[in-house]
């Protein structure tokens, strides 16, 4: 049975998040190291890290003097990060725990970063707290989800598809990752945050082949796994062959657009 929300992974899907997830996050994850203003010697957390984009930029920024930590919920996630972390900058120190109950001090960090995980959590007021009380005062929140849908041809097809593939719960489910960013703004607002803004980010990035990339993808997100519960990895073919048919022809390149949202705590 899927989650009606939240992001779950299993078995070597984390693998796969992190090799077919990595181009379509990684201008994002620029953007996002940007509006934190990190700087030599930063210790940040990487809330969410799943297999650890922000956390591995954040700690090429932060350099050798810095301290970078990663937390997800999820331990399938993390072992793929700490797998991937080359150690060329400071040691990044992943830990296994939920948004709403960190390991770490109060006011330890500089900044928080979270990408594409906010919209996930359960509790999100009681996750913001939590950041809250882990962030220096004057420190910076800085996180991105995914806008709407139909701002992305390949998120549009992917709605549908999953939706015509999946049913409306594996829909509904899809489309918890959306439309987060009106939440976020105002829980930051109750948990004490300071000065939150709000910016739409697009980006159009190339994707590989489409012929292995869909299917690739379809694998490693939780509304692939949905279609494959239910029916099979010829159910995951066929949706694959769907959503390829569903793009417009002749190009792999997309648009995608997310909100980027800080806040000074
Ligand atoms: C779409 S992935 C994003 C991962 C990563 N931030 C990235 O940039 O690719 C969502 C992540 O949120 C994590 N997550 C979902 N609910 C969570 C919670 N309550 N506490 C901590 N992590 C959570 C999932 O395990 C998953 O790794």
């Amino acid at each position: 049975m899927a989650d009606a929300t939240g992001f779950h992974l299993k078995g070597s899907a984390p693998e796969r998040y992190e090799h077919y997830v990595a181009p379509l996050m990684a201008p994002f994850v620029t953007a996002l190291v940007d509006a934190a203003d990190l700087f030599p010697g930063a210790t940040v957390l990487d809330l969410a890290c799943g297999t650890g984009f922000a956390a591995r930029a954040a700690a090429a920024q932060a350099g050798p003097t810095g301290r970078v930590a990663g937390t997800d919920a999820d331990e399938g996630m993390l072992k793929v990060a700490v797998d991937r972390h080359p150690r060329l900058y400071p040691d990044i120190e992943f830990t296994a725990a939920p948004a709403d109950d960190l390991p770490h001090p109060a006011a330890v960090f500089d900044a928080v970063l979270c990408q594409q995980g906010a919209q996930f959590f359960p509790d999100l007021d009681a996750a913001l707290r939590e950041t809250a009380r882990v962030t220096r005062p004057g420190g910076r929140f800085a996180a991105t989800v995914w806008s709407r849908p139909e701002a992305s041809p390949y998120f549009a097809a992917l709605y549908e598809v999953v939706l015509a593939h999946g049913g409306p719960e594996a829909g509904t489910q899809y489309l918890s990752a959306f439309h987060a960013a009106d939440r976020l703004t105002a829980a930051l607002t109750r948990a004490g945050y300071h000065r939150v803004t709000r910016r739409e980010l697009t980006y159009t990035v190339a994707l590989p082949p489409l012929e292995e990339y869909v299917p690739g993808h379809l694998s490693a997100i939780p509304w692939g796994r949905v279609l494959t519960e239910s029916g099979g990895p010829e159910a995951l073919a066929r949706a694959a062959d769907a959503l390829r048919a569903a793009l417009p022809a002749g190009t792999t390149a997309f648009p995608f657009s997310a909100t980027l949202v800080t806040a000074v705590r």
